[in-house]
């Protein structure tokens, strides 16, 4: 009797997990046109503004990290529940409309079959490869989360975050070291605000103003972009010097001192994660196949959606 019980409830384990599982070729029948009219939103909007790809990259991360990837980010505040969106990390997020606008054209070819959540992983992954990076297969299967708290943003990582605390971020999520360093290379693509980084150039600690692990002449430019008491409302600077291509740059300057971010250059104050700093900067290739490994990983973050959205910005 014991047996049969615990057979029955593997088999019904099992049932779920299969359930559960991503796939390549999972709206192959229900939405064949999927990919093309995601790839043509996508494209479309990087037409008219070319800071798209980054804002649909670090999007897909933010929702990944949060109830994994359920598109909770992408819902909009209501009555009294304010939304992931609205929260102080999220509030330079980006963009939302590509998704928007996307999620409209399957809609109309496919109703009701394909999540917001599956869209955005595909549009993170068109961003790159339209930004001259690498593309990969994306498993999809997803279903859309019907929560979105921004009290829960707490639990992204801060770029202020040292390595321990990285690690920590990332293994809670079952994303290793390698993870880490590759997934960082997102910074590849786009911009941050002068108050990501001011910790770095102002008042650093009790005695220095400047962080010194910043090469000198880059901390002055950051400095002349973000000066004390910056009353500018959008100055900041680009996370690399080729800000729209998406390359190993990133790992280049954060070698020479060059990066914005405590969190990047963390990532030299341990052996392992400065060793692979090391390899991804003096090889490209050896970085676009740990990224698309780490993004595929990282989008399978499972999350507990439960429908599919009609709009993404509201639950059904
Ligand atoms: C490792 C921990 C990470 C930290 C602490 C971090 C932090 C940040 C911060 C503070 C910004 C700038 C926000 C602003 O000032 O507007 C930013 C931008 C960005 N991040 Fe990260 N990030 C991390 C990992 C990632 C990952 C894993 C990805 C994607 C794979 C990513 C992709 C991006 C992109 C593309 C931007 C530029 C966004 C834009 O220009 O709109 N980041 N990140």
């Amino acid at each position: 009797m014991a047996a049969t019980l615990a057979f029955t409830l593997l088999l019904l384990s099992t049932i779920s997990c299969l359930a559960n599982a991503l796939s390549s070729n999972y709206y192959d029948h229900t939405c064949p046109r999927l990919e093309y009219t995601v790839n043509s939103a996508v494209k479309k909007a990087m037409m008219n503004d070319k800071t798209v790809p980054a804002a649909l990259l670090r999007m897909h991360f933010h929702d990944c990290f949060i109830r994994g990837c359920d598109a909770s980010v992408l819902l909009e505040s209501k009555g009294k529940n304010k939304a992931e969106k609205d929260a102080p990390p999220n509030i330079s997020l980006h963009a939302f409309y590509v998704i928007d606008n996307a999620k409209k054209a399957v809609e109309t070819q496919c109703p009701g079959v394909v999540s917001c959540a599956d869209i955005l992983s595909l549009a993170a992954r068109d961003a790159v490869a339209l930004s001259g990076g690498p593309t990969w297969e994306v498993p999809k299967g997803r279903k859309d989360g019907k929560i979105s708290k921004a009290s829960d943003t707490r639990q992204l990582p801060g770029p202020t975050f040292n390595i321990s605390q990285l690690q920590q971020s990332f293994s809670q999520r079952g994303l290793s070291m390698e993870d880490l360093v590759a997934l960082s290379g997102g910074h590849t693509l786009g911009f941050a605000h002068c108050s990501s980084f001011q910790n770095r150039i102002h008042n650093f600690n009790a005695s220095l103003d400047t962080d010194p692990s910043i090469h000198p002449s880059f901390a002055a430019s950051l400095r002349s972009v973000c000066p004390f008491r910056n009353k500018v409302r959008n100055a900041g600077a680009s996370l690399d010097s080729t800000t729209t291509s998406f390359d190993n740059a990133y790992y280049k300057l954060l070698l020479q001192g060059k990066s914005i971010f405590s969190s990047d250059q963390a990532l030299l104050t341990n052996p392992k994660t400065k060793a692979l700093v090391s390899k991804f900067a003096s090889n490209q290739n050896e970085f676009e196949n740990a990224f698309v490994k780490s993004m595929i990983k990282m989008s399978n973050i499972s999350g507990g959606g439960q429908e599919i959205r009609l709009d993404c910005k509201v639950v059904r």
